[in-house]
C-alpha cells in the first residue's frame, strides 16, 4: 500500500507555478465530444481523474493521446452510448459525459456517478433540465438510461441551487441544442466561465457565464486548441501549508479574484499575503496563526467548500477557536477524526467543525478518505512535529499530480513509500 511519508515541522520556502485547474479540464474534455473535429487541450495535468477521463473517452470510442503537456482528442467516428460502470464509479466526472453521449450517439446508459464520499450527492437537476430539453429519462435501480427521440431543444431552466456540475450538464446540451437555452439559478465559479470560454473558442454562443443568468444559443461546434484556467484549490493548498508552516511561498499562474475569500481569512489569522500583478500572489507566515472564530463555506464567489478542510487543518494549531460550518456537502469534514489523531483538539457535529488551537501537532499515522480531506492531512502533517504516514493516496492523486513533488520543491521533507503504478506512464513527460 502507497503512503506519502512527512517529517514535519519544516518552514516552507519558495517559488510554484499552479498546474491547470482539474474541475476545468473534467468538463472541458467532456465537451470535446461535441465536436467531429480535433481539439487540442494545452497543460493538461497528470491526474488521475483525467486519466480516467481518457479511459472514459476511448470506452466511447473518442480517443485521446497525449504529447508532453498537451492532450488531443478526436471523436470524428460514431460514439457510443454506454459508459461501463466501473468509470461511472471513478469519479463524479463522469456524468459530464451524459449531455454529449445524447447530442452524439442519440442515447446514454450509465449508472449512477461514484467520486469522494462527501455525503449524498443526487444528480436531479442535471436530468430535470435535460428532460426540459427534451430527453426521457428512465432510473432503474443504479442503471439511468437516456434518450433524446426528437433532439435536445432550447429552454428556460432555473436550477433552484446553483450546482456547479449541473449548470456544466446543461451548458454543454445546450450548447448543440436547437434554439436558444436560458439558464438561471446557475453557478458562477470561475470553472464555468471557463467552460463557455472553450465552447465559445469552438463556435459556442454562450454569454453571461459567470453571472446566475447563462444564455447558450445552439450551433455547430468546430474543434480548437485551448488552455484551460489555473487551479484555485491547488493555490488554496500550498496558501494553507505555509500558513500552517511558515515560510515564503510566491505561487505563479494564480489570479487573485478566486483565491480572494482565503486569503483575506489567513490575513486575519496573522499571514501577510501581497498580490504582486495579475496572477502572483506571495505569502508570508511565521506559522503563529490566530483563530478564525466562526465562518462558512458557500457557493461562489464564498469560501470554497473544497477549501474547508485546507483552512481547517491550517487553524489546528491557531491561538483560539475556528468554527468551520459546511454549508455544501454533508460529509466535507471526514477528515477531523484523523487530525485527532495527530493530537489536534476538535469536535464534528454534522456540519460544525470547532477546532481549538494546540500548540503543537505530532506525527501520525492518517489515512485520506477523500480528495480534499487527504490533501489537509498532508497539510497537517506539513505542520506537526515528527513523522506521519498517510495512505488513502489514491484520493489525493485524483487531483494533485504529486504533492509531495510539489511540497519538497518548497523544502518539505516529504516522500512516499512505495512507487504508484502512475509513476511509469507520467516518466519522460
Ligand atoms: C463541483 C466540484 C467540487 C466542488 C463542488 C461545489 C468539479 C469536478 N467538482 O462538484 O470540487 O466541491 O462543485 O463547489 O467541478 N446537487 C443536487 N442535485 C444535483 C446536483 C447537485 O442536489 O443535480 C447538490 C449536491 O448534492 C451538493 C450541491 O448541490 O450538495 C453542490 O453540488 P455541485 O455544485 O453539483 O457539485 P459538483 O458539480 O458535484
Amino acid at each position: 500500500m502507497e503512503e506519502i511519508l512527512v517529517h514535519g515541522g519544516r518552514p516552507l520556502f519558495g517559488k510554484l507555478e499552479m498546474p491547470t485547474a482539474k474541475n476545468s479540464i473534467l468538463p472541458i474534455l467532456a465537451a470535446a465530444v461535441l465536436t467531429r473535429d480535433a481539439v487540442c487541450i494545452h497543460r493538461a495535468p497528470f491526474l488521475q481523474d483525467v486519466e480516467t477521463s481518457m479511459q472514459l473517452l476511448a470506452a466511447l470510442g473518442c480517443p485521446a493521446v497525449r504529447a508532453g503537456q498537451d492532450l488531443l482528442l478526436s471523436c470524428d467516428g460514431p460514439v457510443g452510448d454506454t459508459v461501463p460502470r466501473p468509470l461511472m464509479a471513478a469519479m463524479r466526472s463522469s456524468i459530464y459525459y451524459l449531455a454529449p453521449m445524447l447530442v452524439r450517439a442519440g442515447r446514454a446508459r450509465l449508472s449512477f456517478p461514484g467520486g469522494c464520499r462527501l455525503g449524498a450527492r443526487p444528480i436531479d437537476i442535471h436530468l430535470e433540465g435535460l428532460t426540459a430539453m427534451g430527453a426521457r429519462v428512465t432510473a432503474r435501480g443504479d442503471l439511468l438510461e437516456c434518450d433524446a427521440p426528437h433532439g435536445l431543444h432550447g429552454v428556460r431552466f432555473h436550477l433552484r441551487f446553483p450546482s456547479v456540475g449541473a449548470t456544466e450538464t446543461l451548458m454543454m446540451a445546450a450548447a448543440a441544442a436547437r434554439g436558444e437555452t436560458v439558464l438561471t439559478g446557475a453557478a458562477r465559479e470561475p470553472e464555468i466561465r471557463d467552460l463557455a470560454n472553450f465552447l465559445n473558442a469552438c463556435g459556442g454562443r454562450v454569454t453571461g457565464a459567470g453571472s446566475s443568468k447563462i444564455v447558450i444559443r445552439g450551433g455547430r461546434l468546430h474543434g480548437c486548441a485551448y488552455t484551460p484556467i489555473p487551479d484555485r484549490i491547488t493555490a488554496q493548498t500550498v496558501l494553507c501549508a505555509g500558513a500552517a508552516c511558515g515560510g515564503e511561498i510566491l505561487l505563479e499562474r494564480v489570479p487573485f479574484e478566486p483565491i480572494r475569500p482565503m486569503a483575506r481569512l489567513l490575513t486575519q489569522a496573522g499571514c501577510r499575503l501581497r498580490r504582486l500583478d495579475h496572477d502572483r500572489v506571495e505569502l508570508v507566515s511565521d506559522g503563529r496563526l490566530t483563530a478564525l472564530g466562526t465562518l462558512s463555506t458557500g457557493v461562489y464567489p464564498a469560501f470554497a467548500t473544497d477549501a474547508g478542510p485546507l483552512l481547517a487543518a491550517a487553524m489546528l494549531t491557531a491561538r483560539g477557536t475556528t468554527r468551520l460550518r459546511e454549508t455544501i456537502f454533508t460529509n466535507r469534514f471526514g477528515c477531523a477524526k484523523e487530525f485527532a489523531r495527530m493530537g489536534a483538539d476538535l469536535d464534528c457535529r454534522g456540519n460544525l467543525l470547532s477546532i481549538r488551537g494546540v500548540p503543537a501537532l505530532r506525527g501520525a499515522r492518517v489515512e485520506a478518505g477523500d480528495l480534499r480531506g487527504g490533501a489537509a492531512l498532508v497539510i497537517a502533517a506539513l505542520a506537526a512535529q515528527g513523522e506521519s504516514r498517510i495512505s488513502g493516496v489514491e484520493y489525493i492523486r485524483r487531483g494533485y499530480e504529486d504533492i509531495g513533488e510539489m511540497f519538497g520543491a518548497l523544502g518539505a521533507a516529504i516522500g512516499r513509500s512505495a512507487q504508484p503504478e502512475r509513476e511509469t506512464t507520467a516518466a519522460g513527460r
